[in-house]
């Protein structure tokens, strides 16, 4: 048995005569960061889709360590320890960040609080919120409204929501996208330290974070993995050349 934390086998997915996911296998494991990449409309976000479950598979499995989750529901898996953030924000703006964060780990857990005071069911929810808003670096901004905060710091904000879950994985959809050079390199900062704890995938098209952060990536195009292998090698690779990086990104 392998050691991974995640691991996908053989995902197929159409849409229509649209093939986006073409017989994928990938893992994840404890501490890495690992990696996908490839251009717009590869289906990097139908992949996530079918790991976190808001998309089923036509065909193939996916394993939470040695738990199938294939069949589970969206709710399940989060509850199982799959977090994630979204490739478009989903922060509700004129509430706290504490608010937003609290509110992630409440619909998850209110099945828990039906009996409890209110006072002891915000206690529940403020120490997970609080301490995920650390870990971000982000809890002198608890109790200012999401309005107010730059991008970066709203990106910071989701990768929280998804960590006050305390999940065992982490799926980040394009976390760094429209960040400016700063909140990028702190956001980069941010999970090269939190990978220890919780493994990530990562879907990235800054290609200066992805080859400082990952210590595996995999290609995709038009659905299926054409290269695999870390960053030298998948610098290197000619077809990922060809297909992504663009000779003076390379
Ligand atoms: N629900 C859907 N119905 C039909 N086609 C879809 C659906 N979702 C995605 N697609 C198509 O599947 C392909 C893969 O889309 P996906 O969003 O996974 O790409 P992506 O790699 O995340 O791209 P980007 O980098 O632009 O975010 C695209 O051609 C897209 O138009
Ligand atoms: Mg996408």
């Amino acid at each position: 048995m392998s050691n991974a934390v995640l691991s996908l086998q053989n995902l197929n997915k159409h849409f229509g005569a649209l093939q986006a996911t073409s017989d994928v296998s990938l893992d994840l494991k404890p501490g890495e960061i690992h990696a996908l990449i490839g251009p717009n409309g590869a289906g990097k976000s139908t992949l996530i889709g079918q790991i976190a479950g808001n998309i089923r598979p036509d065909e193939g499995r996916v394993f939470l360590a040695d738990t199938e989750i294939t069949g589970m529901s969206i709710a399940q898996r989060a509850r199982m320890g799959l977090g994630r953030s979204f490739q478009v924000s989903s922060l509700a703006e004129p509430l706290s960040v504490m608010r937003n964060v609290m509110m992630g780990v409440q619909a998850l857990q209110s099945h828990s609080f039906r009996f409890w005071k209110p006072v002891d069911r915000d206690r529940q929810l403020l120490e997970p919120a609080y301490e995920a808003l650390e870990r971000m670096q982000l809890s002198h901004r608890a109790w200012t409204p999401v309005f107010e905060l730059s991008h970066g710091e709203r990106r910071q904000v989701e990768v929280a929501c998804a960590l006050a879950l305390k999940p065992r994985a982490l799926l980040l959809d394009e976390p760094m996208a429209g960040l400016g050079p700063e909140g990028s390199a702190k956001l980069t900062e941010l999970l090269e330290a939190l990978k220890l704890e919780v493994p990530i995938l990562l879907i990235e098209h800054d290609m200066e974070a992805v080859f400082r952060l990952a210590d595996r990536i995999s290609v995709l195009v038009s659905g299926s993995v054409i290269a695999h292998g870390d960053s030298q090698a998948i610098r290197q690779d000619p077809r990922v050349r060809e297909a992504y990086l663009g000779d003076s990104d390379a």
